[in-house]
């Protein structure tokens, strides 16, 4: 059983190299290092998965419900602008989870303003870098332990 689930969508295997003034300069895995040890600090078990593929995050999505993940960290990248599936296959599972974006989605382009997540999130991290995805765990490891799981 996994308690927490990280997401992260298209062109996000690429963060370290990929347009640095709006991603920073972390590796996704250096980023998955740290939630690992945070995870670990906190007594959660955690899963990383990345995809450029629409098609393999629902399906991912989907198996999170029958693992009864408890809580899933999301960064959609691309797809938040686009994707009613993803969205779908969050809604179906009713995991809660948290959206994070490491650019500020509100301060770019218009098209990145609107997230089909953000309504159905318990929370948005936009903006803060690396660090958001930590700050989004630390509040997912919260949420479950209030649950008394
Ligand atoms: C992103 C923002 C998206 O607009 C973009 O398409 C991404 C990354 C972010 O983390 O800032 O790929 O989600």
């Amino acid at each position: 059983m996994t308690d927490i689930l990280v997401l992260n969508g298209p062109n996000l295997n690429l963060l370290g190299s990929r347009e640095p003034d709006h991603y920073g300069r972390d590796t996704l895995e250096s980023i998955n290092t740290r939630l690992q040890a945070l995870a670990k600090a906190g007594g959660v078990s955690i899963e990383f998965f990345q995809s450029n593929a629409e098609h393999e995050l629902v399906t991912r999505v989907q198996k999170a419900m029958q693992d009864k993940v408890a809580f899933i960290v999301i960064n959609p990248a691309g797809f938040t602008h686009t994707s009613v599936a993803l969205r779908d296959a969050l809604a179906a599972t009713g995991i809660p989870f948290i959206e994070v974006h490491l650019s500020n989605i509100h301060a770019r382009e218009a098209f990145r303003k609107h997230s089909y997540f953000s309504d159905l999130a318990r929370g948005v991290i936009s903006g803060l870098g690396a660090t958001g995805y930590e700050l989004a765990l630390q509040a997912a490891i919260q949420q479950i332990k209030a649950q008394g799981k």
